[in-house]
C-alpha cells in the first residue's frame, strides 16, 4: 500500500542526505587544511567495542572505573585483565573503510592530519602516517618504578607484567582519566584545529576533554565542521553538517557520490 505523505517524506530525506553529501564532498575537494578527529566509533566497524553505551561494559564495570590511576593502584590485576582483553580484540581487528578513507585522504591532501583519541593504532595500520594519538597507544607500557617506557605487543601479556629494565610493575602507557595528555601532542592538536578549514568529527561522543574542545576550536577558527556518527553527540550542535550513519558506510557513500 502506498502512503503518499510518508513515501514523499522518505524521498525528501534521501534527497536532503544526498545534497548534504555533495556539499561535504565539494568542501573536501577545495579544502587546503583538512583534519579529522576520531573516537572509538571509528573503530566500531572493526569490532572494537566503544566505551559508552551498551557496548561499554566489561564485567559490570565501565571505562571510567578502570581507566584511572586510582583503579590501577587499587587493583592492577583487574585493570591489566581489561587491557589484555582489549589488546586481544585489537590484535585480531583489521582497519575498516573509515580508516582506509582517512589514509587515502592523506595521499590526496598533502596537509591532511588525523587526530585520534583511539589507542588501537588502526589508522597507522590502514596507511595513515600523519596521526596524532592524544591518548597514547595500547601497545606502549610504562614502568611504575623506573618510568622507562617501551613497546610490548605480547598477547596475552603476563599478568602482572614486570619491567624489562628493573623488574618493577609496568602499567599501560595510555592516558587515563585525571591524567594530563602529552603536552607536545596536545599543542600540535590545538594548532592543527586552529589552522583548519574543514574538520571532520568521527565516532566520538564528544564528552571527554580536552579532545572534545578541538572541534569547537576549529569551528571558532572558521572551519566547516562535519560530524559522522549514527547518533547525535555532544558535538552535534557545533557541526555545520551532520552525516548520520556508521563511519565506514558514510565515507563509502561520500566516495561513491560521483
Ligand atoms: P565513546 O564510547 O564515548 O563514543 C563512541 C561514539 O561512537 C558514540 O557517539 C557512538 O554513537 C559512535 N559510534 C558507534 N558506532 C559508530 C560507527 N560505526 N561509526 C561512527 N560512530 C559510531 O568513545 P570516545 O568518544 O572515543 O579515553 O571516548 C573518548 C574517550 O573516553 C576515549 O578515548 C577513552 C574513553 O574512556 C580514555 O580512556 C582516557
Amino acid at each position: 500500500m502506498m502512503v503518499p505523505g510518508l513515501d514523499q517524506g522518505l524521498g525528501e530525506r534521501a534527497q536532503a542526505r544526498h545534497l548534504l553529501g555533495r556539499l561535504v564532498q565539494e568542501r573536501l575537494r577545495v579544502s587546503q587544511r583538512p583534519r579529522a578527529l576520531t573516537g572509538a566509533g571509528a573503530s566500531a566497524e572493526s569490532g572494537i567495542p566503544v566505551f559508552r553505551g551498551a557496548d561499554g561494559w566489561w564485567r559490570n564495570r565501565r571505562a571510567e572505573e578502570l581507566a584511572t590511576p586510582e583503579a590501577f593502584s587499587r587493583d592492577p590485576k583487574t585493570v591489566w585483565e581489561w587491557y589484555d582483553y582489549r589488546r586481544d580484540i585489537i590484535a585480531k581487528a583489521k582497519p575498516n573503510l573509515c580508516h582506509e578513507f582517512l589514509a587515502r585522504m592523506e595521499n590526496i591532501h598533502p596537509r591532511w592530519h588525523t587526530i585520534t583519541q583511539n589507542v588501537d593504532g588502526l589508522h597507522q595500520r590502514a596507511g595513515s602516517s600523519r596521526v596524532l594519538e592524544l591518548h597514547g597507544s595500547i601497545w606502549q607500557v610504562r614502568c611504575t618504578a623506573c618510568d622507562v617506557d617501551y613497546e610490548d605487543e605480547r598477547v596475552p601479556i603476563p599478568i602482572l607484567p614486570s619491567c624489562r629494565t628493573c623488574g618493577g610493575l609496568v602499567r599501560p602507557g595510555v592516558v587515563w582519566f585525571g591524567e594530563s595528555l602529552p603536552q607536545d601532542v596536545l599543542q600540535r592538536a590545538f594548532a592543527l584545529a586552529e589552522d583548519s578549514d574543514l574538520f571532520f568529527v568521527v565516532g566520538t561522543s564528544g564528552v571527554v576533554e580536552p579532545a572534545a574542545s578541538l572541534a569547537r576550536v576549529a569551528k571558532s577558527a572558521g572551519a566547516f565542521v562535519v560530524e559522522i556518527n549514527p547518533e547525535p553527540s555532544a558535538l552535534t550542535p557545533a557541526a555545520d553538517a551532520f552525516l548520520q550513519g556508521k563511519a565506514g558506510e558514510v565515507f563509502e557513500r561520500l566516495l561513491g557520490l560521483g
